[in-house]
């Protein structure tokens, strides 16, 4: 029996080099890699990992052209009209991190009615990081934490991993396993201070050729995997 990581993340990378390679358009890699979402999505849920965050859409991906934004941003329309109903089924939350501001209105309406919908499902939490960026997430937090110190509702006492309860992902549980697709390895501005201390795998596979065996084989690696935290071995 291997140890299921309780939160995973992925940046889910190499869709438009997917298209390419099958001289198709960027687009057509967007729309494979939408559909491996849901694969992905419900076996991890059926694996028992209780958490999977989705880097969607990045702070920096606005540099894009924009006729690739707007069908980015079309993209939740399509996921959540199309397998909303195996969500429920399959008792899975969703969730989004990142910020609001800037993203369609239609696209946030889509994902606050999806996480309206199955709020108290109690099977894994799809979370969606979506015009997510690690820095904007720190500015965020500093913020926040220097106005409860300004207005007195809590002293400059800041230790430990405490920070941790200012950023996006407050209630989720720590990051166990980040995985990147497509080759890269670069974390690409992605919770860069929730992921500490997790583990790593990087994959040649390009996003939409991330199937169910690909999971299985980042998880098994993961589960050979001595995590020390800076301690010694147990054995
Ligand atoms: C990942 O695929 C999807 C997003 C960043 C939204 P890319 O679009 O980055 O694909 P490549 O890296 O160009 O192949
Ligand atoms: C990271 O991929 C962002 C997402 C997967 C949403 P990018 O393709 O944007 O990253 P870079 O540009 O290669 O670093
Ligand atoms: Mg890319």
């Amino acid at each position: 029996m291997t140890t299921i990581p309780e939160h995973v993340a992925i940046i889910m990378d190499g869709n438009g080099r997917w298209a390419k390679e099958k001289g198709k358009a960027r687009s057509q890699g967007h729309f494979a890699g939408v559909k491996r979402v849901r694969d992905i999505a419900i076996h991890a849920n059926e694996l028992g990992v209780r958490c999977l965050t989705l880097y969607a859409f990045s702070t920096e991906n606005w540099k894009r052209p924009q006729t690739e934004v707007s069908y980015l941003m079309s993209l939740p329309e399509f996921f959540f009209n199309s397998y909303m109903k195996e969500i429920m089924e399959n008792d899975i939350r969703i969730e989004m991190i990142g910020e609001r501001e800037h993203i369609p209105s239609a696209a946030l309406k889509i994902f606050d009615k999806a996480i309206k919908t199955s709020k108290d499902n109690r099977g894994m939490i799809l979370n969606f990081a979506m015009n997510y960026g690690s820095i904007d997430e720190i500015n965020v937090a500093v913020r926040k934490y220097t106005d409860e110190v300004l207005s007195k509702r809590r002293s400059n006492d800041l230790a430990g991993d405490e920070f941790k309860n200012y950023l996006f992902t407050k209630d989720l549980p720590e990051v166990d396993l980040l995985i990147r697709t497509s080759g890269e390895k670069r974390l690409s501005n992605f919770l860069l201070y929730q992921l500490a201390y997790s583990e790593l795998y990087f994959s040649d596979r390009y996003w939409p050729d991330f199937d169910e065996q690909a999971l299985d084989e980042a998880i098994k690696d993961y589960g050979m995997r001595q995590r020390r935290y800076g301690g010694l071995d147990e054995d």
